[in-house]
């Protein structure tokens, strides 16, 4: 059976300026699958996820979220759009002056006319979810780095999401904690059947949970295929990223000025 693409990029190409961050991205992401997506610090990661989820517009290019071609839409649909995807940032990006409740219930105080007995169960929910029952009343401050994560999950699936961004979920956790989350991501893919996107750099991550993988490299897609297929991949600046190694295709800048020329193309 033919898979339905949920995400879909055609040629997207971003200028900051006189520097091309985005050079021409074209990519598909099924339903229902984990799509991770991979790079240096700086290739355009977070930017290119910022025009997948409509806050960034392209200065060429296509893209297509659920179908709609987000450099037409009305804000209108871009609200319904809103509705149908959660967020999660690289920080955590919680508000520290809300409860872990407050945080979580947000998105539903904001884009539904739910009372409030009903907000709180699904909050409730939302938290059994993520591993923190109970938590409700404390204070972002009171968790760690790892709780903080997880109340920002449960709030990016607070309005129960056909597709969830993650970016950078696992950066600055310890290990265990790190593949705690991951479990959770994959956990929540298969269990509410929700479409992942994941922005990592974590390559543990990238293969215990990626169903594809797309490899972003200086604004474009270097490959994209099955985490299988990327393992096994004879591309060298693949092979160079997954291993980690400081020697190989891929360049490292340590002028300023050398970085900045090589943005200007
Ligand atoms: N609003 C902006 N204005 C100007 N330049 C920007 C803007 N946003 C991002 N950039 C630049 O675009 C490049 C890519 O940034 P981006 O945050 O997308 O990288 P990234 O791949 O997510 O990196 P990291 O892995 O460190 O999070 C960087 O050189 C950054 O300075
Ligand atoms: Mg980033």
């Amino acid at each position: 059976m033919e898979k339905e693409v949920v995400i879909k990029a055609e040629n997207v190409i971003k200028k900051f300026g006189e520097r091309t961050i985005l050079n021409g991205i074209s990519l598909e992401v099924y339903r229902g699958d984990t799509f991770v997506i991979m790079g240096g610090s700086g290739c355009g990661k977070s930017t290119f996820l910022r025009h997948i989820t409509g806050a960034l517009k392209p200065d060429s290019g296509k893209i297509y979220l659920l179908g709609k071609d987000l450099t037409r839409v009305s804000d209108d649909e871009m609200d319904a759009l809103k509705k149908k995807i959660g967020m999660c940032f690289q920080s955590a990006a919680l508000f520290d002056s809300m409860t872990v409740g407050e945080n979580v219930s947000l998105p539903l105080r904001e884009h539904t006319k739910l009372e409030r007995g009903v907000i709180d169960i699904v909050v409730k929910m939302k938290l059994e979810l993520v591993g923190l029952r109970g938590f409700e009343d404390l204070m972002p401050s009171q968790l760690s780095g790892g709780m903080r994560k997880r109340v920002g999950l449960a709030r990016a699936i607070a309005m129960d999401p056909e597709i969830v961004f993650y970016d950078e979920p696992t950066a600055g956790l310890d290990p265990i904690v790190a593949g705690v989350i991951d479990k959770l991501i994959l956990d929540l893919s298969k269990k509410l059947s929700i479409t992942s996107i994941v922005v990592t750099h974590d390559m543990k991550s990238v293969f215990s949970i990626a169903d594809r993988v797309a490899m972003l490299y200086e604004g474009k897609v270097l490959e994209v295929g099955t985490s299988d297929e990327i393992k096994r991949s004879n591309n060298p600046s693949v092979q160079q990223f997954i291993s980690g190694s400081p020697d190989g295709p891929i360049r490292f800048f340590q002028q300023k000025d050398d970085y900045l020329e090589h943005l200007i193309r």
